[in-house]
Formats: C-alpha cells, structure tokens, sequence
C-alpha cells in the first residue's frame, strides 16, 4: 500500500470548482470509492424513485435536498464494504449538520477523517465553468466546451441543474450553508487548501502531495 491509499477523504469547493475532475482523476491512486451525493441523487432520478424525483425537482432549481435525505444515503454507503478501507466524499458535507452527522457516523465506528480538500475558485470563474460544463453519460467523462471540449466522437449531455439561474442560486446556497464548514474542520486542523484556478494536473498533482 502507498502512503495516499485507504485513506477518508473530504473534497470541498463551490459549484464547478473541480470536485468531480479531480476525484475521477484521484479515486483510482487512492483506492477508495468516489462517493458524490450529486450523482447518487442524479441516479435515483433516474431509476425514478419517490425519493430521485422529489430531488430531482430541487436540485433544478439550484436548491438543496434536505440534510435528512442526504445523511441517510451517505450512512448506508460509507456502511458498504468497498468503503470500508476509505473514500473519497465528493458533495458531502454541505451543511454544518451534515458535517457533524458524517463525524458521529464515523466516530462510532472508533474512525476518523483523514484531511478535507478544499478546492479554491472565485464566484467569477464558477458561472463560466459550469454553464459551459459537458459530460459523458456514459462514462460520467467531464469536458467543457471551451477549456477542455469533448472529442467529435463522444456524445456529451448538459445538466439540468447547469443554467445560469440554477447555478446562481446554487452559489447563493454555497456561501450561506456551505463555506460554514469550512472554519468546522479547519478548526479540527483537517482542511487543506488547493488553488483550483489552476490546471487540472496541477490541482491534483497538489493534492496528492498535501494527503502524503
Ligand atoms: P453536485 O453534483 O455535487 O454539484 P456541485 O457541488 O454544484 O458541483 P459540480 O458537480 O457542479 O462541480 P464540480 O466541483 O464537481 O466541478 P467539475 O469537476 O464538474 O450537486 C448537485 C445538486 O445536488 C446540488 O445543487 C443539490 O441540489 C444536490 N446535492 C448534492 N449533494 C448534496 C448534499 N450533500 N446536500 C444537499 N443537496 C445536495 O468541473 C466543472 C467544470 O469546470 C467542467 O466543465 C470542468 O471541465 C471544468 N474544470 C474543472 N477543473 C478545472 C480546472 N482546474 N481548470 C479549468 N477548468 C476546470
């Protein structure tokens, strides 16, 4: 085992500051699951399900689940075996109660975390990324169609949720209930910083060397 494998990941940022890029580029060096609650809501969504339409509904809008819903999903899977060795959350936590229910989880368990990655990029640069935000249904792939545009070859979708009404709500909704966990783990000495203005290699190149 290598010193960045099996380890309890947090990655943290506003919308469209790299979460996703980075954790499909990290999961695979670190040997844990990539858990995003976005996509594991996307995916109730489209299996149908009572609890993906009522989410689906909310996320369109730029709003957010309520914190109930999504502890629940992230308890049962932190609970799965492929998570027993670590993970990399992606999209959790986004509330202060949210954080403090993933630490009474893992505290339970006699676990803790071992860093949380925040990824840093100005209110400027998030509405340019993610209305101009492509993705791969398939393979889940992220492109954008200016910084890093799809290849002829690959059919690429918009996200629902990728509107510039949606999404500034959704920074809105960042600020007010999100950045308050920041000081939460920083306090803890758990937050490491990374500067996402920065390439995609070298984002995670930095964060590679800020878990070591
Ligand atoms: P979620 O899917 O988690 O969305 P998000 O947090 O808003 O983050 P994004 O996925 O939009 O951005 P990202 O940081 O992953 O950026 P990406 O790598 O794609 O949540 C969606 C919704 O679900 C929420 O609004 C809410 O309704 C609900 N939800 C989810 N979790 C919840 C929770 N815990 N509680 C309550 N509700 C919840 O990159 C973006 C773009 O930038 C791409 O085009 C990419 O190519 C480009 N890019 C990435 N890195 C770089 C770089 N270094 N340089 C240049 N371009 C880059």
């Amino acid at each position: 085992m290598t010193d960045v494998e099996g380890k309890r990941l947090i990655l943290v940022g506003p919308p469209g500051a790299g979460k996703g890029t980075q954790a499909k580029r990290l999961v695979d060096r670190l040997k844990v699951p990539h858990i995003s609650t976005g996509d594991m809501l996307r995916a109730a969504r489209a299996k149908g399900t009572e609890l993906g339409l009522k989410a689906g509904a909310l996320m369109d809008k730029g709003e957010l689940v309520p914190d109930d819903v999504v502890i629940g999903l992230v308890r049962e899977r932190i609970a799965e075996p492929d998570a027993a060795g670590g993970f990399l959350l992606d999209g959790f936590p986004r509330t202060r109660p949210q954080a403090e229910a993933l630490q009474a989880a893992l505290t339970k368990d006699n676990l803790q975390l071992d860093a949380v990655v925040f990824i840093e990029i100005d209110d400027d640069d998030v509405v340019d990324r993610i209305t101009g935000r492509r993705q791969n249904p398939e393979t889940g792939d992220i492109y954008h169609v200016d910084m890093n545009p799809p290849p002829e070859a690959v059919k690429v979708v918009q996200r629902k949720d990728d509107t510039e009404n949606a999404v500034r709500t959704r920074l809105v909704k960042y600020h007010n209930e999100t950045a308050p966990i920041i000081p939460f783990y920083k306090e803890q000495g758990l937050l490491r910083g990374v500067d996402g203005r920065k390439s995609p290699d070298e984002v995670t190149q930095a964060i590679l060397e800020i878990i070591t």
